[in-house]
């Protein structure tokens, strides 16, 4: 949430710092800023030039144009607004009181009003709205009041010790009019990343932004504080003790990061899922076992088979991806598993006992609520696990073990393949489980082979995208959409209604398709269509019921259903075919057609579909 970056090198400082701002644009995008810090003259100092914009990215590089920022160090953001409203002031990069001072902030600072008063009863002057600029003046402050010599130090300790001021979360990038070709960092809850290039340094809050330029990162960890010039670099922490870390190498190509000839990112990803899926169990099937192999988990055969109970923690669609997990663990394993909504079970102090195995789903591995339910766990004892798609995040470091989705990067805001790869992960789990108990080898097998035969059936159904997009376009004009589904795909309804809210702002509810007549059926008329979410299952014949009962109020229905079940096209409006698949890996396959016919709806509205109004792909704040 809030996009980050920051350069200090031998190159134009902007022109890298507005690119590092596209790739960052999902994280927030109602405004953006840069601050440069020109080259010192021969006998003058440096200037600071801040250039800051509402609105997206473009505004920015169009006042850029006109008014150009030359220098080789700088600091960038792109907002997401969570004090004060998306205008040009609240917009980052803010400025201390002596104007001297830049700097860019991610996170929450939730003592600020207490700070901002005392600082304005000292006579200081707020532009903004925002928590961050308060976080500016008070390093400001600490960097008058200093009496150290060497304007570098100096500035490190002043960033220091107004982080010991504040409470709430940051990841920051300041920069001093003092200090040419000098940037200062530091995290807490909000992420932040090192790249190390020839001659040249980057701080960003996402490896996106810099991979085009190095694929050495440090991932920094909470109260690290970081210095940066062109050729050097020092990490200690907050407190002022040197830090441990590691360079990782990143691990996809910037052209993973780009759209290529698609139209958006949302239609790449969704017809990335054949090779994503295939990426998720690729090395991990056992076919003499006819089991699975996770071994990030970390854990001892012994130690799985005394699992009693399973928690399932994530927020938005990874949560409605361990919906689906926990009917296939409870199916294939008989192993009792719930799911939490992250941001309750972070506070909800729920009893874990000895043989509990908690889980924390996440594409991004930064959610914070997610985050949080992790450490309440660890906390508690318990060894946590992370199913997490984006290498080096902090879900990732700081979880107990767990597995990599290894879908590539996911930059579209609506979440699309990494649901299908946390659902196929969920899968590996149940068959191991499964077979470490009562799951036969026959039936582990067969899942083995349906998960090998899921690319293929995957692109059957991506094949069908025009006739969806055929089937969108006449329910336009929809006041509401309702997603029903039952078993396992009533985790699919709610991840269908979902996509249609984020990104077409229809409003849609999903449901489990039997609770229609406890309240539901009310809103059914000639302007709510009905998504029914019903292949040929063990529950195929009550949807078919129910399906009956919304034609019978004049209810419009849109059925995904099994190749095969050509009695539909009688009943239902609109029929969109999967090919035949087992009943616990049919989410996988139906959750693609509403993919799509939500993908096609916001097309066909004029919506944004990856920047959908609001929203930010990461949620980094609470
Ligand atoms: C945000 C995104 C959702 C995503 C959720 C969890 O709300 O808009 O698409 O499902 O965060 O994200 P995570 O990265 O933890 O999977």
């Amino acid at each position: 949430m809030c996009g980050i970056i920051g350069y200090v090198g031998k190159a134009e400082a902007t022109p890298i710092l507005l690119e590092g701002l596209r790739r960052l644009e999902y994280r927030g995008y109602d405004s953006s800023g840069v601050a440069i810090l020109s080259d010192s003259a021969s006998g003058e100092g440096s200037d600071i030039q801040t250039r800051k914009r509402s609105g997206r990215l473009d505004n920015l590089r169009t006042l850029l144009t006109e008014n150009p920022a030359a220098g080789h160090c700088g600091i960038s953001h792109t907002r997401w607004a969570t004090h004060g409203e998306a205008t040009d002031e609240n917009a980052h990069p803010h400025l201390d009181q002596s104007g001297k001072l830049a700097m860019v902030h991610n996170g929450v600072i939730e003592n600020y009003q207490v700070l901002k008063d005392h600082l304005e009863e000292e006579g200081h002057i707020f532009h903004s709205q925002t928590d961050s600029e308060v976080l500016a003046h008070l390093v400001g402050n600490a960097y008058e009041a200093s009496t150290e010599k060497d304007q570098r130090r100096r500035l490190v300790e002043a960033v220091r010790e107004a982080l010991h001021l504040v409470s709430g979360t940051y990841g920051i990038v300041a920069m001093h009019e003092d200090s040419p070709g000098f940037l200062v960092g530091a995290r807490f809850g909000s992420p932040l990343v090192v790249g190390l290039g020839k001659g040249e340094k980057f701080l960003a809050s996402d490896v996106g932004a810099i991979v085009s330029h190095t694929t050495d990162a440090i991932y920094l960890r909470d109260r690290d504080l970081v210095w940066l010039t062109e050729d050097d670099f020092a990490i200690e922490n907050v407190d002022g003790d040197a830090a441990e870390y590691e360079v990782s190498t990143v691990d996809f190509t910037p052209e993973q990061a780009e759209k290529g000839d698609y139209p958006h990112y949302m239609l790449k990803e969704i017809f990335e899922q054949p090779t994503s899926i295939q990426n998720a169990f690729r090395g991990r099937l056992v076919d003499d076992q006819a089991s699975a192999i996770l071994g990030g988990l970390g854990l001892t055969p012994r130690e799985l088979r005394d699992v009693d109970r399973i928690v399932l923690c994530g927020c938005g669609t990874a949560s409605h991806a361990a919906m689906v997990g926990e009917y296939l663990i409870e199916h294939l394993a008989r192993i009792p598993t719930e799911v939490e909504i992250a941001s309750e079970f972070r506070y909800r102090n729920p009893p874990l006992d000895k043989n509990t195995l908690v889980f924390v789903l996440s594409q991004s591995g930064e959610t914070i609520d997610t985050l949080a339910a992790m450490r309440e766990g660890q906390r508690k004892g318990h060894r946590v696990l992370g199913i997490v798609n984006s290498v080096g995040s902090t879900i990732a470091r700081e979880s107990d073990g767990g597995s990599y989705l290894y879908s590539g990067p996911e930059i579209g805001v609506a979440a699309t393949k990494s649901f299908t790869s946390q659902v196929t992960l969920l899968t590996l789990l149940a068959i191991l489980l499964g077979r470490m108990r009562h799951l036969s080898v026959d039936a582990g097998q067969q899942m083995l082979k349906e998960l090998r035969d899921l690319p293929a059936k995957v692109g059957k159904i991506l094949s069908q995208s025009e006739h969806i997009r055929q089937i969108a376009l006449k329910y336009l004009d929809a006041k509401g959409m309702l997603f029903l589904g039952r078993q396992f795909n009533y985790p699919t309804a709610l991840e269908g209604a979902l996509k249609m809210k984020e990104i077409s702002y229809i409003f849609a509810s999903g449901h489990a398709a039997a609770e229609l007549k406890h309240g539901i059926i009310a809103l059914v008329s000639e302007e709510t269509p009905s998504v029914f979410i019903m292949p040929k299952d063990s529950v195929y014949e009550k949807n078919v019921s129910t399906l009956e009962e919304v034609k019978a109020r004049k209810g419009p229905v849109i059925a995904v259903t099994t190749e095969g079940s050509t009695e539909l096209e009688r009943i239902a409006d609109d029929v969109i075919y999967i090919p035949p698949v087992s009943e616990m890996l049919s989410p996988i396959l139906s959750v693609i057609p509403l993919q799509l016919l939500s993908y096609h709806f916001s097309v066909a509205l004029g919506c944004d579909v990856d920047k959908p109004r609001n929203l930010a792909k990461s949620v980094t704040v609470e």
